[in-house]
Parts: C-alpha cells; structure tokens; sequence
C-alpha cells in the first residue's frame, strides 16, 4: 500500500505546518513518513519536523543547478529517447540515497531537493525538473507514506511535478486569494491525473471566520478534509525553529478523512495501526 501526498497553496498559508502535522500524525499511526521538500524557498521545514540540520539538496546529488539545464536542454534535443533523465537510477528508495542526503528519526525521514542560495540564481525550473523526477523514480514500501511540501502558488503544476500524486491537497488561510487558488489546484490536479483529496482550511481565528470559509468551499465545490484553529503555539513553535506540536483531534479527523477520500480505497488506515489507544 503506497501512498504520495502533495500539500499545496497559497505562499504562508500554512503548508509546511500542516506537512508537519500530518507527518506526526502518520507516524503515530505506524507508517514511516518520507517527507519531500519540493519548495525551493522553505529554511525551516526540518526544525519544524524537530530534525536539527536539513539533508544535503538533492541537486548537489546530481551535480548542482548547471548540471540539471544541461541535462533538460540535452533531453530536449534528444530524439531517440535515450535520455534518461538526471538521477541515473530508473528507480530508488530512499535508503539508497546517500545518508547525507536524508535525515531520519523516529519513522520519519526528510529529503530537501534544493534551496536558492544567491541571488541572480535565474529561475528555479531545474527544481522543478528535479522534484518531478525524484518523486517518479521514488518506489515506496508497503508502509511508507510520502507527504511532499509543494512550493507555493501553482508553478509547479506547470513543471508536472504532479504526475506522480496520488492525492493532492490544497491548504486555505482566510482570505480570498487563498480560496480562488484552491480552486485553481483543484482543476489543475485533476488535469494532471491526480486526485483531488480536498481542502484543509488553516489560520480560521473564530467559530464566524471558520463557518464563512466553509460556506466558500461550499459554494466553489471544493471538499473540505477539516480544519486548523489559529494557533499561538503553532505560531510561537516556527518563530523559535521548535518542533511542531498540536494535540486537539483536529490532525487526526484530517488524517482520516484524507486516508477515506482516495477513490482507490488505498489511503484506508487500519486501525491496528493507531497506537494511541
Ligand atoms: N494554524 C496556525 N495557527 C497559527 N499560526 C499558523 C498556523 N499555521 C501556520 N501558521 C503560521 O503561519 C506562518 C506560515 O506558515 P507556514 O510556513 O507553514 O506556511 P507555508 O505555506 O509553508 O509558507 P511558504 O509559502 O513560505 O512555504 C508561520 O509563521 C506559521 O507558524
Ligand atoms: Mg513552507
């Protein structure tokens, strides 16, 4: 039973925390989460999953940015499809990843893909590149989940990152934009081939706000999975780089209900593997 999960949104909606969350949730439940960091802007991402350093970026595996333009400008010009592609592995697991390029504990393991370090780095299109085959190549164990955070906005949609998503999820702050951009993944993922699992509406600070929000997904027809407060702790835990933490059953409704949405029937968790008791 394999599963790939991509979280995406509105930039600062709260992506990255509900990776986190949802990592912590899995795990709890047994399965041994393989976290992708596909948004080339994240800093944080592994303090909030409370690993103390990031992994080395996939792109310095594969011999930095230059390397990747000219493998795409090579695969371009490549009639007889004998590119491959620029992880020369037709398939891998994470274990055979270099250990410098994953960090692991407690059932979960962090690969980053790479990060913008200058300024005047052009574009980030090789990431792009990167992350869609990665997360092609990546061949999952039956008890392994891969909760990916996407980078913000819908680019990577462009750069069919997608292509290999069992179930896409689209995180909603309060506020119009993050709305319309939800029905923007929605479409998109189903023209991908992915599905759609639903919405996790995040950052709602009262009952009033919640219910209004939840009437918009209504309206537009975009499935909701559930539902994040705002958070002082959540808040507090990202400004001083601790592990996120969050113990209302909010996580585990989400959990359930995105584990229930995949038409396959796949994503239904067993619950011999909740060890909450
Ligand atoms: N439920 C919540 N309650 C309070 N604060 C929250 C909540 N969710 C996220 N935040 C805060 O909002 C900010 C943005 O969150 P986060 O970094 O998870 O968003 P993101 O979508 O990953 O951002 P980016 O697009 O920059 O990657 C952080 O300061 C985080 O602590
Ligand atoms: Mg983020």
């Amino acid at each position: 039973m394999n599963q790939r999960i991509s979280v995406c949104g509105k930039g600062g909606s709260g992506k990255s925390t509900i990776v986190a969350l949802l990592t912590e949730e899995l795990a709890i439940r047994h399965w041994r989460v393989i976290v992708v960091d596909s948004d080339e802007s994240n800093a944080c991402l592994h303090w909030m999953l409370g690993f103390e350093h990031a992994p080395r970026p996939l792109l310095e595996l594969v011999g930095g940015k230059r390397n990747v333009q000219q493998q795409m400008r090579r695969r371009s010009s490549s009639t007889d499809g004998s590119n491959t592609g620029v992880l020369s592995k037709p398939e891998f697991a994470v274990g055979d990843l270099p250990a410098e390029y994953v960090v692991e504990n407690n059932g979960r393991a962090l690969v980053t893909v790479g990060k913008i370090h200058q300024s005047l780095e052009g574009c980030a299109c090789p990431m792009g590149v990167l992350s869609r085959e990665f997360l092609k190549k990546l061949k999952l164990a039956d008890d392994e989940m891969l909760v990916v955070d996407m980078e913000a906005g819908i680019e990577h949609f462009g750069r069919g990152v997608e292509t290999s998503i069992d179930a896409v999820v689209a995180v909603v702050e309060p506020s119009l934009e993050s709305l319309v951009l939800a029905e923007k993944v929605q479409q998109l993922a189903s023209q991908a081939g992915a599905h759609f699992a639903g919405t996790i509406i995040n950052k709602a600070h009262s009952a009033d706000v919640a219910s209004t929000l939840s009437a918009e997904l209504r309206t537009r027809q975009l499935p909701a999975l559930g539902m994040i407060p705002y958070d002082e702790g959540l808040l507090a835990a990202s400004l001083t780089g601790q592990r996120i933490r969050f113990t209302g059953d909010e996580v585990p409704h989400i959990v359930d209900q995105l584990l229930e949405a995949h038409p396959s029937g796949r994503f239904i968790t067993s619950t011999t593997n909740d060890n909450r008791g």
